[in-house]
């Protein structure tokens, strides 16, 4: 089984960057605990960053057929690349996005993900340990071992609430 972890702009700078948000751990230093969990995990890995949208959607497009799942921090292109969402759902690898800081305590324009709604799940707020959890959850995912998300979007109707009679 094949993963490619992709972290996007700024993300080169951790260790540095807004230590009280993103953490002091570098980007080496993620990449290399990745690889010791993707050892685990009997994954072979792969780590790329790149500053630049374009850059990004290139590596998502040449991803496939190459690898089986996709673990994406897209930065700030979270909050406004279509093209980055369109390529994601054009080479239809199951993706994790993962974010060092909890997105949703943050300021308003963070509220909102472009990328979120064509990937198999979120992990927001844990720093480094992110991504950790966003490659065990996609390795499981690729294993079978959690629910397709069409299973999920819809509850069994004997737990769907029920709409009250009206008087006839
Ligand atoms: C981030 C959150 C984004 O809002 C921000 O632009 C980043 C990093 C995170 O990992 O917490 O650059 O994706």
């Amino acid at each position: 089984m094949r993963v490619l972890v992709l972290h996007g702009p700024n993300l080169n700078l951790l260790g540095t960057r807004e230590p009280g948000v993103y953490g002091k751990t570098t980007l080496g230093a993620i990449d290399r605990m990745l690889g010791v969990l993707a050892r685990e995990l009997a994954v072979t890995l792969e780590a790329r960053q790149s500053n630049v949208e374009g850059e990004l959607v290139t590596l998502v497009q040449q991803a496939s057929g190459r690898v089986d799942g996709l673990v994406i921090n897209p930065a700030a292109y979270t909050h406004t690349s279509v093209a980055i969402r369109d390529a994601i759902a054009a080479v239809g690898l199951p993706t994790v996005e993962v974010h060092l800081s909890n997105v949703h305590a943050r300021e308003d324009f963070r509220q909102r993900s472009l990328t979120a709604g064509v990937c198999i799940g979120v992990v927001t707020g844990f720093g480094a340990e992110s991504y950790a959890l966003g490659l065990r959850a996609l390795v499981a995912h690729l294993r079978g071992a959690t629910p397709k998300p069409a299973a999920r979007t819809k509850p069994p109707a004997s737990s769907r609430a029920r709409r009250p009679r009206r008087p006839s």
